[in-house]
């Protein structure tokens, strides 16, 4: 069997982690979002995107490798909205799996894993956004222990809907 290993994630990662992101936003954003919005999706401004979040130590990114092949990653920062307690709040803001990696646990092994590094850092809870229409992660999260608290966020251009979910760690 395969090893599973969580580790740090590095620049040298960022052009794997951005092919998973946008490989993922199709699969999982199809019929939810508009096609055309996921066909712009562009490798080099996701990649220019991550390396900024790195270059400014904006939160940990960390990744999750199957033997030599990385197939999911996940980013944790201090809660970004202003109606949380910085300092209690933690936020994930991005847990992604290869599309033909989901549904054998790595996702719950990132997310675990992200919710210890947030109690190493002292925080007591965990948000995210998830959009209202995504049913597989809302179930994750849900079988996961977290609740939607009731905050809802509409894209002004767009009109897609984001639910916010809340668990204690
Ligand atoms: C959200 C996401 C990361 C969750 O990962 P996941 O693989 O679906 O979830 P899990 O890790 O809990 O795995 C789920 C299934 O694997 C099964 N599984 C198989 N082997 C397992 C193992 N060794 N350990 C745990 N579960 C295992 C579980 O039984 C579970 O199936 P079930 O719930 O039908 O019984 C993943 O679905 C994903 O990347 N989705 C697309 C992107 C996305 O929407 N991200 C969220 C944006 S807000």
């Amino acid at each position: 069997m395969q090893s599973v290993r969580i580790r740090k994630g590095l620049s040298t990662d960022l052009q794997k982690v951005s092919e998973i992101h946008i490989r993922a936003w199709k699969s999982a954003y199809k019929g939810i979002l508009p096609d055309e919005m996921l066909d712009q999706l562009n490798l080099g401004r996701r990649i220019q995107g991550w390396q900024m979040i790195l270059e400014k130590e904006q939160g940990q990114l960390f990744v999750l490798e199957v033997g030599e092949e990385l197939v999911g990653f996940t980013h944790i920062e201090a809660a970004r909205d202003k109606d949380l307690d910085v300092k209690n709040v933690g936020e994930m803001t991005s847990i992604y799996l290869e599309p033909e990696s989901v549904g054998r646990g790595f996702g719950k092994a990132l997310l675990e894993y992200s919710l210890d590094k947030l109690r190493q850092s002292h925080f007591t809870q965990m948000s995210l956004w998830v959009l209202k229409d995504n049913k597989l992660a809302i179930d994750f999260y849900e079988r996961n222990g977290f609740v939607f608290d009731g905050t809802q966020f509409v894209d002004p251009d767009r009109g897609f809907v984001s639910h916010r979910y809340i668990r204690h760690l």
